[in-house]
């Protein structure tokens, strides 16, 4: 495989299936408290394919008139984020190499169908701390960048507990989905993929 960018680190299978399984508990309780919601792109109000929601004491959200932000309450209920399950902060503390706890946890659900455009997290003030990102479920195909859009890109497969990083000099490289690839993994009842991404959001 040709070298990822620097600050960009694959963990393989870092999640056995146990810990798969537990935080797709966590996770279910997580949907339970705060639903999936469809994000639509800001301007032009087009939906995203993917539905999320969010845990930790900020969520990032986006909707036509306001666009990208974080924000403490979920669009829809009005109220505080549930708190992040354990197994994601101790995730954190050993994988991260930052002191300081994640505020945000984004979960993106994709369907069988969905897929995400190449972007940048850029969001956060706080840009020393990286992006941890957590797969579950179906496998897809992830391409990553660098940090302009015209760069070269490269793809390859990210399967369930697979761990990525987005640090150092590879906190702003492009990222994105470009499919799902169905039936690959037997954690998910029915099917799709669950993405966790882990930040910091202010310094
Ligand atoms: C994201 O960039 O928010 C999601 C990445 C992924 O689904 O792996
Ligand atoms: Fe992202």
């Amino acid at each position: 495989m040709p070298q990822l960018p620097n600050g960009v680190r694959h963990r393989p299978e870092y999640l056995n299936r146990a810990r798969q399984e537990a935080l797709v508990a966590a996770i279910r309780a997580v949907v339970a408290d705060a639903p999936l919601f469809v994000p639509v792109m800001p301007g032009t109000g087009k939906p995203m394919s993917v539905r999320m929601t969010n845990c930790g004491p900020l969520g990032w959200v986006t909707d036509k008139q306001r666009g990208y932000r974080y924000q403490e309450i979920h669009p829809i209920t009005g109220k505080p984020w549930p708190g992040i399950p354990t197994e994601l902060l101790e995730i954190w503390d050993d994988v991260s190499g930052y002191r300081k706890p994640p505020q945000a946890c984004l979960v993106n659900f994709y369907s069988d169908e969905a897929r995400m455009g190449l972007h940048q997290d850029k969001d956060e003030q706080d840009l020393e701390a990286p992006v941890v990102s957590i797969s579950l479920g179906n496998a897809c195909l992830f391409r990553v960048g660098g940090v302009s859009r015209e760069g070269r890109t490269l793809s390859f497969k990210l399967s369930s507990g697979d761990v990525v990083v987005l640090g150092g000099e590879g906190r702003l490289c492009f990222h994105g989905v470009d499919r799902i690839y169905p039936a690959t993994s037997t954690l998910l009842k029915n099917g799709g993929r669950i993405n966790l991404t882990l930040r910091r959001v202010t310094p």
